[in-house]
């Protein structure tokens, strides 16, 4: 492969924080920007976040651990930024908000209290993050990369998950917002939208022999997704090899939405 080409993917001497990042597609996205050779903070609330990174040091890969639970809002947010600039010595290239929840019920019957749950961490922890970081690529002259995590509920709706829906609907235009206003510095703002991958998220739906039937049937790709399907997209947003592209709601779904 021509050398230049090789360049534009190369990640060497980037830095990022994948927040999301003890499992999952998180988890998925962090492996394929270390493998690409940046390094990576790996950020969640629970303790699997220190034996992925121990795992993956062992294996020469410059990946960190911070325990954070994003729930804690704005101040989470800004403690888990001042320890990822602290780390990487003042300088963050990549953000991707991966960290998410679900939560099912009747839209009649759904509980105010999980409403506003999952659109903290889905919605609003994914804006203050962005804001962070973005005010810090700006400052530091750093043409970034942003990747959100958006979903098929951006394009369709759900019909249990009223909630989830709407925060991602939220994160697709937030997306698109902020593509909008920071592209003169030369910063990219994109998100994937997922179809249906194999993470402890849609582990209920995998046992449900019905729903996973015909979620299956309606895959071109034969197939559900894994962690592992995210690499290639996302060292491509996290690359100068997207420097053209920002806002864009990149679907990674087997096909899954044009069926
Ligand atoms: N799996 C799918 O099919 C699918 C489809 C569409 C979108 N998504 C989105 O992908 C993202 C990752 O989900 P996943 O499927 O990998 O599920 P997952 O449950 O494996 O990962 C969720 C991640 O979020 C972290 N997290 C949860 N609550 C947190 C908190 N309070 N503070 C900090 N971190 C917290 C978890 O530790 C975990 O690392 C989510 O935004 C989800 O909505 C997933």
């Amino acid at each position: 492969m021509n050398k230049n080409m090789i360049k534009m993917f190369d990640l060497t001497g980037k830095n990022a924080l994948v927040t999301g990042g003890s499992s999952g597609i998180g988890l998925g996205i962090a492996e394929g920007l270390l493998e690409a050779g940046a390094s990576v903070v790996l950020a969640a609330e629970n303790d699997a976040v220190f034996e992925h990174a121990e795992r993956l040091q062992k294996q020469g890969y410059p990946a960190h651990p911070i325990l954070v639970d994003l729930m804690g809002g704005e101040e989470a947010v800004n403690r888990l930024m001042s320890e990822t600039l602290s780390h990487f010595g003042d300088r963050l290239d990549i953000l991707v908000n991966a960290a998410g929840r679900s939560g099912t019920a009747k839209p009649e019957e759904f509980p105010t209290d999980l409403y506003d749950k999952i659109l903290d961490l889905n919605l609003r922890v994914v804006f203050l993050l962005c804001r962070a970081a973005g005010a810090h690529m700006i400052s530091h002259k750093i043409k970034g990369k942003i990747i959100n995590i958006a979903s098929m509920n951006a394009f369709f709706g759900g019909t249990d998950t009223p909630a989830y829906s709407a925060s991602k609907g939220g994160v697709a235009q937030l997306t698109k917002t902020l593509a909008n206003a920071w592209m003169q510095y030369g910063i990219n703002v994109n998100a994937f939208a997922p179809g249906w991958i194999k993470t402890g998220m849609t582990a209920p739906y995998m046992n449900q022999p019905g729903r996973y039937d015909h979620l299956f049937e309606r895959l071109p790709a034969g197939r559900w997704g894994t962690p592992d399907d995210f690499k290639g997209p996302a060292v491509f947003l996290a690359s100068d090899a997207c420097e053209y592209i920002s806002g864009c709601i990149l679907p990674v779904d087997g096909g899954y939405l044009v069926r």
